[in-house]
């Protein structure tokens, strides 16, 4: 199993689709082990886009995550990161294939609604950054005995 990061951005707060697009992730099967509304610092969201400090877009995408608040949350299952990814969609919506999230509900570069952690190791990372061990939950859902393998099982339930 694998936990990744994702951050409902501020668009999706503003267009009242946290539910819809939290749902969608449900019902994929990944597991919800954190989850929370919070503002985004500007020094955490500088640590998070760490990667993009040199592009031209930096202060705008600071000023956007930090304007309002998000919903951070850690989905855990088979491949988690990967499956986040594909159903996120490509990054600019307009590219982003129908059936994404991106491709079903946004045509922006900037406001496309959903973050999630692009590697494992950047989903360690990140998940450090937003949660607490204490925030965190271990546990195991009921219809993961529907939606995965017998043999990948948890022993206990
Ligand atoms: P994210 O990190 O938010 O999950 O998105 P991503 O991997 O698909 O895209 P990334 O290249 O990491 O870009 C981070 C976020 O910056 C904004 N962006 N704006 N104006 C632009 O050219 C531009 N390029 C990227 C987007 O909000 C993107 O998700
Ligand atoms: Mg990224």
């Amino acid at each position: 199993m694998e936990r990744t990061l994702i951050l409902f951005k501020p668009d999706a707060l503003h267009r009242g689709l946290v539910g819809r697009l939290l749902a969608r992730f449900e019902e994929k099967g990944l597991k919800i082990c954190g989850l929370k509304l919070m503002r985004i610092s500007k020094e955490l969201a500088h640590k998070h886009y760490e990667a993009h400090k040199e592009k031209p877009f930096f202060a705008g995408l600071v000023r956007y995550m930090t304007g309002s608040p998000v919903v951070a949350a850690v989905l855990e299952g088979k491949g988690a990161v990967a499956v986040v990814r594909k159903m996120m969609g490509a990054t600019f919506g307009f590219d982003a294939e129908p059936g994404t999230i991106r491709g079903d509900f946004s045509c922006s570069t900037s406001y496309n609604l959903v973050h999630g952690s692009d590697s494992p190791g950047a989903a360690a990372r990140e998940i450090e950054l937003f949660f607490s061990p204490e925030e965190l939950q271990d546990w195991t859902p009921g219809y993961f005995r529907l939606g995965y393998d017998p043999e990948e099982l948890p022993a206990q339930g």
